[in-house]
């Protein structure tokens, strides 16, 4: 079948050591963005482009995931998984969850964050008669990602994963991590070994010639591989610069998102945009917000000051705390007076104690 792409892999496996320690209590597919898990707004990106049967290619903390998606059907989709008993890689993982599927279908790295238009894409792959179409992203430190170069016309030239030397950065047009390929030529990947897609399955299409696009268009999109980023892709979501077709659950008030079921004492101010958990607690002239998610049956102490904070469910924060710029894990428990600065991350269940200071 040519045309189509309703079908989608999306590689769901990895240990996200980068995004430690948050991930060591949680899968960083599932991790949450504006109290959603991360993949529900890939999800739903897919399913407003009429993709809705999707293989989840799994291997690390994979009841996290099932946990947090199912089977689906809350998000409209059809949600199928795939457990590697041994992680497989990039390669082996897409290669297992494609043969679930049939004809030409995307594949997406679980950790991008985007508002990109599928159907776009879809558009040039079919048009070009591309075999893997490629979505590339500009940024202006490339070191950390694969180089991806085209030609004027832009077909694939050469991928190049992480390169050091500074010679080698010869583009800064990077694998945004999401792909569009002809199913067969997945059949390539060996099933049962680990590989990579980024560096074994595309550079020997290239080298063989086979017809493979780039295509690079002006989008939201970011790559939640660390906390830092973790932390900003919450907020890009809560200031509006993404257009996603999923908003944050809860009540729209006053620019922010108020779950249902919580407590909001005399003096406490929800400062926008901020998302507030159901159930949340906040104490007297306590201050939440702006660029804040508290979640779901977060206690604010009074008097306490959160700002540009991400919490995960649970978290306490004792009277008088100040939270700048930080993310704290699930049942995290912060002692009265305590400050907590930017880009400290505190993992799920930690104790800080009354008066003590986190700084980076
Ligand atoms: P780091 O350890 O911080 O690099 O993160 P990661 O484990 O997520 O690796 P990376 O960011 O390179 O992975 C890109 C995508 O591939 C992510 O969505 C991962 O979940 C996924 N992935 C990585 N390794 C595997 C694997 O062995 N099997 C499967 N199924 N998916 C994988």
């Amino acid at each position: 079948m040519r045309g189509g792409a309703r079908q989608a892999v999306i590689l769901a496996g990895g240990q996200g050591t980068r995004l430690r320690p948050l991930t060591l209590a949680r899968a960083k597919p599932v991790v949450p963005i504006l109290n959603r898990p991360l993949l529900a707004y890939q999800l739903a990106l897919l399913r407003a482009h009429g993709v809705s049967d999707v293989v989840l290619a799994c291997s690390y903390r994979v009841d996290d995931v099932r946990a947090a998606l199912g089977d689906g059907q809350r998000l409209g989709v059809r949600l199928r998984y795939v457990v590697e008993d041994e992680p497989l890689g990039t390669g082996g993982g897409a290669r297992r969850a494609a043969d679930l599927t049939a004809g030409p279908l995307f594949v997406l790295n679980g950790d991008v964050l985007t508002d990109a238009d599928l159907t776009a894409m879809r558009r040039l792959h079919e048009a070009r008669g591309s075999r893997t179409t490629i979505f590339l992203q500009p940024v202006d430190d490339p070191r950390q990602f694969g180089l991806v170069e085209t030609d004027a016309n832009g077909r694939l030239r050469r991928f190049r994963e992480k390169p050091t030397a500074e010679e080698e950065i010869t583009t800064n047009t990077i694998n945004a991590g999401i792909y569009l390929i002809d199913a067969p030529l997945l059949a390539r990947i060996p099933p049962d070994r680990p590989s990579s897609i980024e560096r074994e399955f595309f550079p020997a299409l290239i080298a063989e010639g086979i017809t493979s696009y780039g295509w690079c268009p002006r989008t939201y999109w970011r790559d939640l591989g660390d906390p830092v980023a973790y932390r900003a892709g919450n907020i890009d979501l809560l200031e509006g610069r993404a257009n996603m077709p999923l908003s944050p659950p809860g009540e729209r008030r006053g620019g922010s998102w108020i779950g249902a079921g919580g407590s909001v004492a005399d003096g406490a101010q929800v400062v926008a945009p901020s998302v507030v958990g159901a159930g949340a607690v906040l104490g007297r002239d306590c201050r939440v917000g702006p660029g804040t998610v508290l979640g779901d049956g977060a206690q604010v102490g009074d008097g306490a000051r959160v700002e540009g904070a991400v919490l995960w469910e649970r978290v306490a924060v004792g009277a008088g705390a100040v939270l700048e710029r930080c993310v704290v894990g699930a049942d995290v428990k912060i002692g009265a007076r305590a400050r907590i600065g930017p880009e400290v991350v505190l993992e799920s269940g930690a104790v800080v104690p009354d008066g003590a200071t986190r700084s980076r």
